[in-house]
C-alpha cells in the first residue's frame, strides 16, 4: 500500500479528533502532546500523522504534502476550498462562528442607523462575506486571537470569533449580537491523492465515517 499522511489540527480539535481515530483503528504509536516528532507512526502500517498549527492544515492537503486532514469549517472557509475534496462531516470540534460585542453595546442601534463599525476577527474573510451580504459598511482589522479583548480594549465594536462553551464571553462581559454559522471539523483530502493511492485511502474514509455514524448515535 502506497504510504499516506494525515494532518491534524493542534488544540482542542486533536482532542477530539485522537478518539475519533482510534475508533476507526488509528492510534499514534506515540502521543502527540507528549512528543517533539512532528511526523509521528501509526499502528496502521504506512500511516503516519502529522500535528500542525490548524491553520495550516488546508496549505499541506492543497498542495499535497499531506494527503489528507482534519480541518474546523472556521479555517477552511478563511482558506478557500479550492483544490481540496471534502468528503466527510467528522461531527467534533463543534461549535459556532457569531458576532459580539460588549454586553449593552447598541449594536442593533448601529447596524439600523447604517454606521460604520469597527470589527476585529481572524476570520476577515468570513466576516466579510457576512457583513457584505447585509449590505454593511465594516472597517475589518486582523487579529491572530484573544479576540475577545478588542471589544474591552476600545479597538473594535465587535469581534466575530467563535463560541463553544461561552465561558470566555461571559468572562469578558461580552454577547453573542449575531449568529454567523455553526461550525465542526471536516476531514479534507488532496484530490491527486485520492486518485493516486485511492485504494490506501478508501478503507480509511470508509472506518472514518463509520466512527463518525457510532459517535452520531453515541450522542443523539
Ligand atoms: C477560541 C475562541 C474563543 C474561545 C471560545 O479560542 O477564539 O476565544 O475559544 O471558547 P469558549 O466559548 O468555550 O470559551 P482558542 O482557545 O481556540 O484560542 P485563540 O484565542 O488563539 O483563537
Amino acid at each position: 500500500m502506497s504510504p499516506l499522511t494525515l494532518a491534524l489540527s493542534k488544540g482542542r480539535i486533536l482532542d477530539e479528533t485522537l478518539p475519533l481515530l482510534a475508533a476507526a483503528g488509528v492510534a499514534p504509536l506515540e502521543h502527540p502532546d507528549r512528543s517533539r516528532k512532528l511526523v509521528l507512526p501509526t499502528n496502521r502500517d504506512g500511516l503516519s500523522l502529522m500535528v500542525l498549527r490548524a491553520s495550516d492544515v488546508p496549505t499541506y492537503v492543497q498542495y499535497g504534502a499531506a494527503d489528507l486532514g482534519v480541518a474546523g469549517k472556521d479555517v477552511l472557509l478563511e482558506h478557500g476550498s479550492e483544490g481540496l475534496y471534502q468528503p466527510l462531516d467528522l461531527g467534533i470540534g463543534r461549535c459556532r462562528l457569531v458576532v459580539a460585542t460588549r454586553r449593552g453595546y447598541d449594536w442593533s442601534g448601529l447596524v439600523q442607523r447604517g454606521a460604520r463599525v469597527r470589527v476585529a476577527s481572524k476570520y476577515v474573510r468570513t466576516a466579510r462575506e457576512h457583513f457584505a451580504a447585509k449590505g454593511m459598511h465594516v472597517d475589518l482589522i486582523k487579529l491572530y486571537g484573544s479576540m475577545e479583548l478588542a471589544p474591552l480594549a476600545g479597538l473594535a465594536d465587535a469581534i466575530v470569533d467563535l463560541v463553544s462553551t461561552g465561558n470566555t464571553l461571559r468572562a469578558n462581559d461580552l454577547v453573542v449580537v449575531e449568529e454567523i454559522m455553526p461550525i465542526t471539523s471536516r476531514l479534507i483530502v488532496n484530490p491527486g491523492a485520492l486518485k493516486l493511492k485511492g485504494e490506501a485511502i478508501q478503507p480509511l474514509l470508509d472506518a472514518l465515517a463509520a466512527a463518525v455514524q457510532a459517535n452520531a448515535t453515541v450522542s443523539a
